[in-house]
C-alpha cells in the first residue's frame, strides 16, 4: 500500500449545499461510509455517515445530505449537526458529536489523511443498515 494519501475527489466537486458520500475501509477491512462537505469559508470537512441518535441511520442516504445554515440535518428526527465542529446542537442527540474523518487538500484534490481508514470509492458502501429498511418505528409511528 502506498503512503501517499488517497485522492477522494476534486475539490471543485465537493458541494457546500449538500454532502458527497464516499466509502472507506477500516483496519479490519470493514466498509464504512463518510461524507465530504464544504464550509462557507471553503474548508472541506468529512464525517462518518452515522447519525448519533440512531447509529443505523445515514445522514446522506446516497443522494446528498440535507445541509442548511452550516449544519447537516438528520432527516429521520431532525437532529442538526454543526459542520465546523460535528456537534449536535438540536434534536434527540443534542450534545453528541459526529465522528470526524481527517481529510486534506492537495493540488486541487481532497485526499484522505486519516490513518484509521483506507479510501475505497465514491458513493455508498452497499451495506444495508437496519435504518434503511424502515423496520424501526419512529416517533410518528411510521
Ligand atoms: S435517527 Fe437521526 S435524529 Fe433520530
Amino acid at each position: 500500500m502506498s503512503d501517499e494519501p488517497a485522492r477522494i475527489a476534486a475539490l471543485e466537486d465537493v458541494p457546500g449545499d449538500t454532502t458527497l458520500l464516499f466509502t472507506v475501509s477500516d483496519a479490519d477491512g470493514a466498509l464504512e461510509e463518510a461524507f465530504l462537505t464544504r464550509l462557507s469559508d471553503g474548508t472541506v470537512v468529512a464525517f462518518r455517515n452515522v447519525c448519533q441518535h440512531w447509529t443505523d441511520v445515514r445522514l446522506d442516504s446516497g443522494d446528498g445530505g440535507l445541509v442548511r445554515n452550516g449544519e447537516v440535518v438528520c432527516q429521520k428526527h431532525g437532529a442538526t449537526f454543526q459542520l465546523d465542529t460535528g456537534i449536535c446542537d438540536f434534536g434527540p442527540c443534542e450534545g453528541a458529536m459526529l465522528e470526524t474523518v481527517e481529510v486534506g487538500v492537495e493540488d486541487g484534490s481532497v485526499v484522505l489523511t486519516d490513518e484509521a481508514y483506507r479510501f475505497e470509492h465514491i458513493g455508498g458502501s452497499g451495506v444495508e443498515r437496519d435504518g434503511d429498511s424502515g423496520g424501526r418505528i419512529d416517533f410518528t409511528g411510521s
